[in-house]
């Protein structure tokens, strides 16, 4: 790699990619939607919903990193579906077209593992069948095939991460640090669910191999640092990186399907989504795992960090 552009550089993961490229002399081109400072050399202003990238901004670029999209869910469930198809399907398509026809060698899309699906039953790998429930993930497969049909004109690697974690404001993660900070959640109880994650500077060492490594062409990867979590393991951890002594006892389960299932009559009476639900209870309760087997054994993906070393430091 030379010089690459960057889609999404601005977000979470995008400033921590440009970051690291730049620390390997890679000359960085990001895409961003207003002039800010950043890790980059060059950045080419656009909308990747709205306009197209113009020719002059693939000059020399042999490698696109695609990051831009619409990471966290959206709240208001009417506006799902379009929003996230408009960036990530249609600007996808926009890119892949300027990209093929500039002649860029490779190009490496993030997408996710809700492309596969919500939540799983079993360890789910790249063989597993995809059945994505939400928008995002719908929108996330689409792009994937998509990018996959023309991968014969230019070399495409899907990454699929499971939830990235750094330090961030974005995301469940930090809003589950800042709610037990401040003692306004009670101890969950432990549903022994399994869920995968990934530092973002593993995610970004995986971006770089997928980048380099010939046999990653046409190629999805998972990727996750190894380990799995359980919603109450998550909460603990918290708790010690905080200082505190995880509380010995739990919030009946009973409780919370009550919980959730005041959140839905009343969403159903006032016509919006309350914070917690059946959904949100779903989401705290089940399973998502994923095997991470191919990205090790094929690129040699070797992950540094674990969450409760991350969490240990972090909030120390
Ligand atoms: N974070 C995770 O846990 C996670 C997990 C799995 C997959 N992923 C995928 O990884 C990618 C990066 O995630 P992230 O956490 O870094 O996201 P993020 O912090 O929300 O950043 C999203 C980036 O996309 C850019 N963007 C959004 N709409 C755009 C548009 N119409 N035109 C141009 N740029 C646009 C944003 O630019 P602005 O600064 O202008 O908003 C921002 O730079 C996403 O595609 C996401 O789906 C993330």
């Amino acid at each position: 790699m030379k010089r690459v552009l960057v889609t999404g550089a601005s977000g979470f993961i995008g400033m921590h990619l440009c970051r690291r490229l730049q620390q390997q002399n890679v000359e960085v081109r990001a895409v961003l939607r207003r002039a800010i400072n950043g890790p980059w050399h060059q950045a080419v202003l656009c909308d990747l919903t709205e306009q197209a990238l113009p020719a002059t901004a693939f000059d020399g670029v042999d490698t696109v990193f695609h990051l831009a999209g619409k990471a966290h869910a959206i709240r208001e469930p009417g506006e799902d579906s379009e929003v996230y198809y408009r960036i990530n399907v249609i600007a996808t398509q926009h890119l892949l077209d300027a990209a093929m026809a500039a002649g860029v060698k490779r190009l490496v899309y993030f997408s996710s593992v809700k492309a596969m699906g919500d939540a799983t039953t079993s360890v789910q790998d790249e063989h597993s069948p995809c059945a994505p429930t939400s928008p995002y993930g719908q929108s996330k497969l689409a792009a994937e095939r998509l990018l996959l049909s023309h991968s014969r004109a230019i070399e495409v690697v899907i990454l699929r991460p499971c939830m990235v974690y750094g330090e961030t404001q974005k995301g469940n993660l930090p809003l589950m640090i800042r709610l037990i900070r401040k003692h306004l959640v009670p101890p969950l109880p432990d549903y022994a669910n399994h869920r995968c994650m990934v530092h973002v500077d593993d995610m970004v060492e995986a971006a770089l191999l997928a980048a380099e490594q010939p046999a990653a062409a046409a190629q999805v990867y998972i990727v996750n640092d190894g380990n799995s979590y359980s919603t109450r393991q998550i909460y603990d951890a918290i708790c010690r990186g905080l200082g505190r002594q995880p509380p010995a006892w739990s919030l009946p389960k009973a409780l919370l399907v009550l919980a959730a299932k005041t959140g839905d009559g009343l969403a159903a009476l006032l016509g919006r989504r309350m914070r917690f639900d059946s959904q949100a209870l779903q989401r705290l309760s089940c399973s998502a795992q994923y095997s991470a087997a191919k990205i090790r054994q094929e690129l040699g993906f070797c992950p540094r960090y674990d969450l409760y070393r991350f969490l240990h430091t972090l909030l120390r």
